[in-house]
């Protein structure tokens, strides 16, 4: 039995060194070790021999078994090692490939310079307001002063849903909005920024483009804090140097009005391409609020006065990147846009 012991474990051990991978080394392990393996098949034949034999063979069967089980665990470590090895061999990766890019987004210069606007006023201490852009013929035009049939419309053709529902021409209408919720309290100081669309398509006009409205109502505002408020605004939009001028102009929903001009930011003023060699350049519309439109909107002409003012983002963002063309900002370019990151 012992001899029997003995072949079993060198055959045992033959195979395992033989085995070329894991699944066969499983397989050798339950053919010998198994529950139903040739060792236990052996042992069982223990009861057959003189009892005095017994112990001698059991502690040779354990031995051989421990000796098995470290065999085939040291077969088992190789055996891995070697299928790793093949399988890295199989599956190499090449490094030095350039990895894929995720495409890192950016703002638009748009709202960037509108988030730059809104940091000017909000610290000047004005808060910001929303309004529709789909609008009324009574908040874009009649409350604004302007009636039908007034020629002012003439210039803010838009697109109609209805004849008394139109896409915001300006975006004023928040002026009269705003007063009408607010009045007959004190004061108001507010800006909104947004989409507005006229009919217009050129270099310089687009279909739908942004802009920024201001409001301030109060006991006693005047033409020189509208001055002072939108120096302050260039000075911090534009640097230091700026100078403003006013204009004399018409607006139906201000009296007196102003179009205003800031120094031309690429010359200074001594005059170039760009200001058409004025030395200035246009950005916005302002004005004192027109009695008109305090009375339509809840308040005492006689009690408030107020100033406001309208300008174009689009213009502003221009200037300030040196583009000549509007279109440049709705082609969606990336290759533009990603010199302002
Ligand atoms: N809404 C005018 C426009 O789009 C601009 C404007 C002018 C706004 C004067 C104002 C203002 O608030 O006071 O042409």
């Amino acid at each position: 039995m012992e001899q029997e012991l003995r072949d079993m474990e060198q055959q045992a051990k033959d195979k395992i060194s033989a085995a070329e991978n894991l699944d066969q080394l499983e397989k050798i392990r339950v053919e010998f070790l198994g529950k139903k393996g040739n060792l236990t098949t052996i042992l069982r034949k223990m009861g057959q021999l003189p009892e005095d034999e017994r112990p001698k063979i059991g502690k040779l069967a354990n031995e051989i078994r421990d000796g098995l089980e470290s065999f085939l665990k040291d077969r088992q470590e190789e055996l891995k090692e070697k299928e790793l090895k093949e399988k890295l061999e199989k599956e190499r990766i090449d490094v030095t490939l350039p990895g894929k890019k995720i495409e890192q987004g950016q703002k638009h210069p748009l709202n960037k310079v509108l988030d730059e606007i809104n940091e000017i006023f909000l610290g000047m201490g004005y808060t910001i307001q929303d309004g529709p852009e789909i609008e009324t013929d009574y908040y874009n035009f009649e409350a604004l002063n302007i009636p039908k049939g007034h020629p002012a419309r003439e210039m803010q053709d838009s697109f109609y849903f209805t004849d008394e529902i139109l896409l915001r021409t300006h975006t004023s209408p928040i002026q009269a909005r705003t007063m009408e919720k607010i009045a007959p309290k004190l004061p108001i100081r507010i800006i909104c920024t947004g989409k507005v669309y006229r009919k217009d398509d050129d270099a310089t006009h687009s279909p739908m483009f942004h802009q920024v409205e201001g409001l301030v109502v109060d006991e006693v505002i005047t033409m020189g804090d509208l001055k002072g408020t939108l120096l302050n605004f260039a000075r911090q939009m534009f640097g230091e140097k700026q100078q403003i001028r006013l204009r004399p102009s018409y607006f139906p929903f201000t009296e007196p009005s102003a179009e205003v001009d800031i120094s031309c930011v690429i010359c200074e003023g001594s005059g170039c391409r760009i200001c058409k060699n004025t030395g200035w350049l246009e950005i916005l519309g302002a004005g004192m609020v027109h009695p008109r439109v305090f009375e339509m909107s809840g308040y005492d002409p006689e009690k408030v006065t107020g100033f406001a003012f309208g300008m174009g983002v689009e213009r502003i963002a221009m200037l300030k990147y040196g583009f000549d063309d509007m279109r440049v900002f709705f082609a969606n370019d990336k290759r533009m846009f990603r010199q302002f990151i």
